[in-house]
């Protein structure tokens, strides 16, 4: 049994402390909390033991935590990061390399330049053998996990016929649970997103890839809209939607007429957290033109990453190789189930 804590109780962190509680080779050590507020009291009522920075202590005295996250720190095998972006950077200067402690970081932090957390950015279906043996590895962000699970399985089928990638990223502003947070009704452009640098860490740097980002006030889902070049006449839709019959996390729907719809199924059925820890490729939306194509795919923003990081953590921490890490991560996650539920559910009517 290897203990792991979670640093962070957001949106993340309090998604993978569930899914790591289900699992029976890990025993949750504890999660990290840096604000004196409800989700303590709501953390502690699921049984979770509460730790905070030493020094915070004061700040928290009329809650029942468990001591400090620099003593929980001292009996894990593993820390999950789970801090907002940047300051996983700082808790690896400051707490892991110091205490020489295996660490997953989430997208939020970068894998280049002076700020690097590691030199690896996970994908499981890119590059998962590499984690193995890693002391330090940074889980892709969940646009990042996204173009993954399209770009891969498509260079694993078309190969040198692939001449160009062009995507329009529409991301969402917040999350569902992150009621605080303000909406706000406005158009936002990127610049320079990391996004498309960041895929290239597994997807080779000189990928003709080219990824443009805009935020729209949504807290439903981003929304992939990519055009695919090919070298001659482009593959039909119905080729295109074959890739992806037997992939893991990528689900081929015909009827949902908006992210929602996608979440609203996901609550309807009782998925975990409303996630479905998937893309959606809205095949009714796939055109092809002469020598591209044209596609979208909705992309589970909280969920995506929660399996990765799953796979993730179990490179590090056990050396598995992918296909036992693969059956040990389905085992908790049951995506098949999910995918087969949701392709039912938006089948094509005729
Ligand atoms: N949300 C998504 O859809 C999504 C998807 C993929 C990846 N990510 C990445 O995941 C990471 C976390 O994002 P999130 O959305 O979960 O953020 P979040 O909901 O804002 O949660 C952040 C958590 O980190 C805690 N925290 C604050 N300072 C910290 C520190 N110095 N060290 C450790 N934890 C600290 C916060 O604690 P308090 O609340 O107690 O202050 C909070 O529980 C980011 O890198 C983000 O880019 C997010």
């Amino acid at each position: 049994m290897k203990k792991v804590f979670v640093n962070g109780y957001g949106s993340i962190g309090s998604r993978i402390t569930s899914f790591l509680r289900d699992d029976p080779e890990i025993t949750v050590v504890g999660v990290g909390k840096y604000s004196p507020d409800n989700d303590v009291n709501v953390a502690i009522s699921r049984g979770l033991n509460v730790y905070v920075p030493e020094r915070k202590l004061n700040d928290f005295k009329n809650f029942k935590i468990s001591g400090t996250i620099e003593s929980a720190l001292d009996y894990c095998d593993l820390v999950i990061d789970a801090a907002p972006g940047g300051h996983g950077y700082k808790n690896k200067k400051n707490l892991y390399e110091p205490k020489d402690l295996m660490a997953i970081y989430q997208g939020g932090e970068t894998t280049m330049g002076n700020e690097a957390v590691s030199d690896l950015l996970f994908n499981s279906r890119a590059n998962y053998d590499l984690a193995i043996g890693k002391k330090h590895a940074m889980q892709g962000s969940c646009n990042v996990t996204g173009m993954g699970r399209i770009l891969e399985p498509l260079r694993d089928r078309f190969a040198k016929r692939l001449i160009r990638f062009d995507v329009t990223l529409v991301r969402r502003w917040a999350d569902i649970e992150q009621t605080e947070k303000h909406v706000p009704d406005t158009i936002e452009m990127t610049e320079s997103p990391h996004h498309g640098d960041d895929v290239k860490m597994y997807f080779g740097k000189d990928a003709p890839l080219f990824v443009r980002a805009i935020k729209v006030p949504t807290r439903q889902m981003h929304l992939h809209i990519m055009d695919i070049r090919f070298n001659d006449k482009a593959p039909t839709p119905s080729e295109i939607h074959d890739v992806f019959k037997n992939e893991f996390g990528v689900a081929t729907l015909w009827t949902a007429k908006g992210t929602k719809d996608i979440r609203d199924y996901a609550r309807t059925m009782g998925f975990n957290f409303t996630d479905t820890n998937m893309i959606h490729i809205h095949a009714n939306m796939t055109v092809s033109i002469g020598d591209m194509v044209q596609m979208m795919y909705s992309d589970d923003q909280t969920g995506i990453v929660i399996p990765e990081n799953h796979m993730l953590m179990q490179a590090m921490l056990f050396g598995k190789s992918y296909a036992d890490a693969f059956s040990h991560t389905e085992s908790i996650f049951n995506m098949k189930e999910k995918k087969q539920k949701l392709e039912e559910h938006f089948a094509r009517k005729n």
